[in-house]
């Protein structure tokens, strides 16, 4: 079996005690983590900004993948490359420039990803992969942590999995994956899942991490 990567998304962690929700998720074997920053206009939700990506690169290294959920990204991406994101995710959506952006990421020596909501033509992401790092496919439509997984999604996983088999594009889905999807998730050959409530809503972080990775259903 391919070795499963998680990206524990912070959405679901408890922000009064950042700090031991990361360090729980990181003994458990976690080298990557997910940061969901919304603008309250381009998702019907607010969330944080670079401010707290700063703090929270002081407190960690594991890689961090930051997904902007916001109009204009190309306007903050400095801001967010300074406060110390790894990747850097724009959504497909909301662009005005995808070459441009890529590039400009990467320019940077940060890895350029984009987010692919779940009613959008996923195929035109294949025009892109030159200068391409992460695809973040939505299983949900972006805004809310704990929402249901759009089962129809799993098609856009395998589709894009297979046409950038011979990349070393990294693939990773977001929103509803938990011990009853995760197999299904993996199963289209994707590279990374983001799992908030499926993780950080267990009584016991440690075991659902193992079960995630080990044994979904
Ligand atoms: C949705 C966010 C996700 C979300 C994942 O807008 O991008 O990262 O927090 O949370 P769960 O795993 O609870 O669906
Ligand atoms: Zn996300």
């Amino acid at each position: 079996m391919k070795k499963r990567i998680i990206s524990p998304s912070l959405l679901s962690a408890n922000f009064t005690r950042l700090k031991e929700d990361i360090k729980v998720v990181e003994d458990a074997g976690v080298s990557r983590l997910h940061l969901d920053v919304m603008d309250g206009h381009f998702v019907p939700n607010l969330t944080f900004g670079p401010f707290i990506i700063k703090d929270i690169r002081k407190i960690t290294k594991s890689h961090l993948e930051t997904h902007l959920m916001i109009t204009n990204p190309h306007k903050y991406f400095d801001e967010y490359i300074k406060a110390g994101s790894d990747t850097l995710i724009f959504h497909y959506e909301a662009s005005t420039d995808i070459n441009r952006d890529l590039k400009y990421i990467q320019e940077r020596g940060v890895k350029a990803g984009i987010a692919i909501n779940p009613d959008s033509d996923y195929k035109q992401l294949l025009n892109y992969t030159e200068n391409l790092d992460y695809i973040l496919i939505m299983s949900v439509f972006p805004g809310f942590g704990g929402q249901s997984f759009i089962e129809s999604t799993l098609d856009s996983m395998k589709f894009l999995k297979d046409n950038t088999k011979d990349s070393d594009i990294l693939i990773g889905v977001d929103g509803g994956v938990n011990i009853n999807t995760i197999d299904r998730v993996y199963e289209t050959g994707i590279d990374v899942t983001i799992v908030g409530s499926g993780l950080y809503g267990a009584n016991n972080i440690n075991k659902r991490y193992n079960d995630l990775i080990f044994n979904g259903k």
